[in-house]
């Protein structure tokens, strides 16, 4: 042993000079002492964004032109953080030297050291990755089954389990458009063994608008609608609901489950009021659904169209959002903040604007969104905590600009910033994605319902466990 040992040692005194030894503690040092200059470097450069609201909001930004113009002047990879770091915005006109600065020392310590993840750069894809998305969608549309809950022939409700046999029409024609798709897609089986999720069709709409529930007896219905499935049915109890799922595009579906709060926290929500904030809807469990006013056909010259104005707005004053935005912008020439209803068609103005505005009103969602990808302009997103429908296969910097209710005031900066190359990316990026938020009867592949499917398949894989009645008091 002591051998082989000192013939390691022997070894490393060969082929190791003495040159080489002093080398190994010279090493450590020198990594401090470098990694001591790095920091130093990037507290100091970056010492003026911590001081702004930027650091908050970094996720909300999106300025592809600011980063592309830091990214030629300094000829430094992008890196992720192209927030507005300056209040005063000078850093719109003329990106500064310590902003540059402030990025390289940023993309040095994220690439050597890996304090900064996630590789931000890549603004001009409109998929995170469309490869996967599409294996995963053939997948999907291959395997995914979906139980039903049946009602009985003359229960009192069978209007709002159906689905509506009119055309779904209107601001909240999403939650109709799916249930009506779902019901005749091949989806749907008869044998719940082999179902991965299980729909509950109560419909808040027809609730809403059903005298004998009406807005304020939704809790009751939902909690006695649950309390029945789980007495009549063995699927609730394997999973404490995990497995099931309800869909709702009014705002008001967020008080569905007030009397049901522990099957809330279980079930699979799929809404178009989908905010990170409030404590109704809960992000990577709920997904979020586009909310899409049905338009036919397609609108003639999208790509010809006119764009003369820069950025417009139409809708009600619900909203602080929404008085910040009219405070600044009412009068401009360029932005067409309009409170109200327009006098002449509203499809004119999303022909006739480069950018189209979202703003959040009583919640985050509209069908602006949807308005604007139909019409081929930009959408800005002006909704802080929107969690934006499909955003884990949609790159929404690709084809939107989402900006921070703090930065109404400098909107019009931001998007005059956005070069004509940069618009033409971002809009040829929004019409490809536009037929994820578009309804079709029957649906078609890639629509708004099979987009939805897909999101609910990402949810399933719910191992269930098979109680015995001996058991359940383990
Ligand atoms: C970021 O992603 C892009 C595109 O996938 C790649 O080309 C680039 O090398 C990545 N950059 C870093 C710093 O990882
Ligand atoms: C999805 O499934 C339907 C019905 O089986 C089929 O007609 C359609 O081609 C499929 N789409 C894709 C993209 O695989
Ligand atoms: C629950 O079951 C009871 C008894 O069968 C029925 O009267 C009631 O309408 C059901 N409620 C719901 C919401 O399905
Ligand atoms: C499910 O669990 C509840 C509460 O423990 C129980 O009352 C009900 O009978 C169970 N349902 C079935 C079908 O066993
Ligand atoms: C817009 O014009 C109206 C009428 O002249 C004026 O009362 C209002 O203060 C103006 N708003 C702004 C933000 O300048």
């Amino acid at each position: 042993m002591g051998q082989s040992s000192s013939l390691v040692y022997q070894i490393f005194q060969h082929r190791f000079p003495a040159t080489f030894k002093g080398f190994f503690y010279f090493l450590p040092i020198s990594l401090a002492l470098t990694t001591l200059l790095l920091i130093f470097i990037y507290i100091s450069t970056t010492a003026n964004v911590t001081k702004t609201h930027s650091q908050t909001t970094l996720y909300l930004q999106t300025l592809p032109s600011l980063i592309n113009n830091i990214d030629q002047t300094s000829n430094l990879p992008i890196v992720p953080f192209e927030d507005n770091e300056d209040d005063n915005d000078n850093l719109f006109a003329d990106p500064s030297r310590t902003a540059r600065l402030s990025r390289a020392s940023q993309w040095l310590l994220g690439n050597i050291f890996g304090l900064i993840d996630g590789n931000d750069t890549n603004n001009k894809e409109a998929y995170h990755d469309g490869d996967i998305f599409l294996q995963d969608y053939k997948q999907m549309n291959k395997s995914l089954k979906i139980y039903v809950y049946p009602h009985s022939k003359d229960d009192p409700f069978a209007n709002v389990l159906l689905p509506p046999d009119t055309d779904c029409k209107g601001n909240y024609a999403s939650e109709l458009m799916f249930k009506k798709a779902l019901m005749e897609s091949h989806f749907v089986t008869k044998d719940p063994n082999e179902a991965h999720l299980f729909y509950m069709p109560f419909s808040i709409s027809s609730m809403r608008s059903d005298p004998r529930i009406d807005v304020h007896g939704i809790p009751d219905f939902v909690q006695n609608y649950i309390s029945n499935i789980t007495l009549k049915y063995p699927y609730w109890n394997r999973t404490g609901g995990a497995d099931h799922f309800y869909v709702a595009c009014h705002s008001i579906g967020k008080i569905a489950f007030k009397k049901a709060f522990v099957a809330r926290l279980n079930v699979i929500q799929l809404v178009c009021s989908s905010t990170y904030f409030p404590s109704s809807y809960l992000p990577h469990k709920d997904a979020s659904l586009p909310q899409v006013w049905p338009r036919g056909g397609d609108p003639p010259n999208l790509l010809t169209s006119q764009r003369k104005r820069l950025a417009f707005f139409a809708g009600a004053v619900n909203s602080p959002v929404r008085i910040a935005l009219l405070k600044v912008w009412e009068n401009d020439t360029e932005i067409f903040a309009h409170f109200g209803r327009l006098n002449t068609p509203y499809y004119e103005q999303f022909l006739g604007s480069k950018f189209c505005i979202h703003v959040k009103g009583f919640e985050v969602n509209t069908a602006r969104v949807a308005d604007a990808l139909f019409y081929g302009c930009v959408p800005i997103i002006l909704a802080n905590h929107y969690d934006l429908p499909f955003t884990d296969i949609l790159n929404w910097k690709s084809f939107s600009v989402v900006v921070h209710h703090i930065d109404i005031p400098v909107l019009k900066k931001i998007l005059q910033g956005i070069s004509n190359e940069e618009f033409a990316m971002l809009q040829s990026n929004a019409l490809r994605v536009r037929k994820h938020f578009q309804w079709h009867t029957p649906p078609i592949d890639f629509d708004a319902f099979h987009m939805s499917m897909y999101e609910l398949w990402k949810r399933r894989g719910v191992v269930r466990v098979r109680l015995t009645p001996s058991m359940e008091f383990m």
